[in-house]
């Protein structure tokens, strides 16, 4: 069987890569393979090359850049290089490799081999394709764990049983997967993620972050997460964590908070990854357990400081600009625009707070004023005034 690479662009580039390589074997594989055959587009290129022992995937990766005069970027250990085209397109070249998990839920040891054994080590069969790119193949599809028959059969399977306990992070990837495509986990498969849920535990931090991170990219983000919920798996993360009961409404509020903030905020004012974690309610003891960076866990802080501020004393129609400017200067952007809609706090965002004080206090100190807390008074009084007067 044969697939042809529907962009002209991408298949010019990997009919480059099938010639440079000569007798090295190179296929491209996993999602860009799957999308393909899926019929839609995909740019994320992965490609192996088959071992003869060496690092095909660097040697073939330096190839490419000296033809192309670009920079390589390669990691010796694992046997990986990028490359980037120069007229845009990002390749990963890998070596073709067996893995073994010498201890289950950490990075495992690698053995270099050929595509088939390379193809049996992934996650799920729908991954587990590969086109070759050798000129004498050009295209040929490679399908050893019958991926296509799942692909049509709209199935998500894993290749062996121990698949998900040697690495829980495939447990997040199958319900990625599931949602993103409305496919079915297949029977078998879902025993074995659900009995390797409790080797979550296992994980990174790191790795458990990249794949919340990952779930915030898809378009049903909702579904992704209340099931990782029902499933148990955000207990299993941090046995405090409770995914809020009307997730679906905050995240939806949350988009039309963001456009919002798209629309009337300069880029550089909104630290915009930090609104996705206010949303899930993850626990300090959470915040710990994925050793979120500080700036993130100080912009969580100040959003429950905020919630909290709000649920007592709400901003009301009353109140004068510079009783709202005073509010809600002490709170970071971020945990405001997760508060939209409110007037009050739009009228801050995009008025208020860009007003530059008309006085400062060396004006004051010319007109006769000592430095102290009555200075600062005064000068506050002065601003609020200008404040005010744009209400
Ligand atoms: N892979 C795997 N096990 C993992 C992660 C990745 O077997 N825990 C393999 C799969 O074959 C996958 C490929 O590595 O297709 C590339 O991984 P990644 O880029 O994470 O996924 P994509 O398949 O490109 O899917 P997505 O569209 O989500 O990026």
């Amino acid at each position: 069987m044969f697939c042809e690479i529907a962009n002209p662009f991408i298949r010019r580039i990997l009919q480059e890569v099938g010639l440079v390589a000569g007798s090295m074997r190179p296929y491209v594989v996993g999602g860009f393979v799957r999308d393909s055959l899926m019929g839609k587009e995909s740019q994320d290129l992965d490609v192996v090359v088959e071992s003869s022992g060496s690092h095909n995937g660097i040697t073939l990766a330096q190839k490419l850049a000296d033809k192309w005069q670009v920079d390589v970027k390669s990691h010796q250990d694992f046997g990986t290089a990028t490359v980037n085209h120069p007229e845009g397109l990002k390749i990963d070249f890998v070596t073709a490799r067996c893995e073994t998990y010498t201890q289950a839920g950490i990075l495992p040891t690698v053995k270099f081999s050929q595509i088939t054994d390379d193809l049996w080590r992934r996650d799920f069969s729908v991954n587990a394709i590969a086109i070759s790119l050798s000129s004498d193949q050009f295209e040929q599809v490679l399908d050893p764990t019958n991926g296509i028959a799942d692909l049509e059969g709209k199935r998500i399977r894993v290749l062996h049983a121990e698949s998900f306990s040697d690495d829980p992070t495939r447990i997040f990837r199958a319900l990625r997967y599931a949602v993103r495509f409305q496919f079915q986990i297949e029977t078998e498969t879902e025993k074995l993620m659900q009995s390797a849920i409790d080797r979550i535990g296992i994980l990174s931090d790191a790795r458990i972050r990249n794949e919340i991170e990952r779930i915030f990219q898809e378009a049903c983000v909702v579904e992704i997460m209340q099931w990782l919920s029902a499933l148990g798996i955000c207990q299993a993360i941090c046995s405090q964590w409770q995914l809020p009961s009307d997730f679906e409404s905050i995240w939806h509020n949350l988009q039309s908070h963001l456009e919002w903030a798209e629309r009337h905020l300069d880029n550089d004012v909104l630290n915009a990854e930090a609104l996705p974690w206010m949303a899930l309610n993850l626990p300090s003891t959470g915040q710990e357990r994925l050793s979120l960076p500080g700036r993130l866990r100080q912009k969580l802080v100040a959003h429950k400081e905020l919630a909290q501020r709000l649920l007592y004393e709400p901003l009301t129609p009353m109140m004068k600009p510079s009783q709202i400017y005073q509010f809600l200067k002490p709170h970071p952007i971020e945990a405001l625009v997760y508060h939209l809609p409110q007037p009050q706090i739009e009228q801050y965002l995009t008025q208020l707070r860009r007003i530059k004080p008309n006085k400062t206090g060396n004006d004051l100190i010319a007109d006769g004023w000592t430095a102290g807390p009555n200075l600062a008074q005064a000068l506050w009084e002065d601003f609020a005034r200008q404040l005010d007067k744009c209400g």
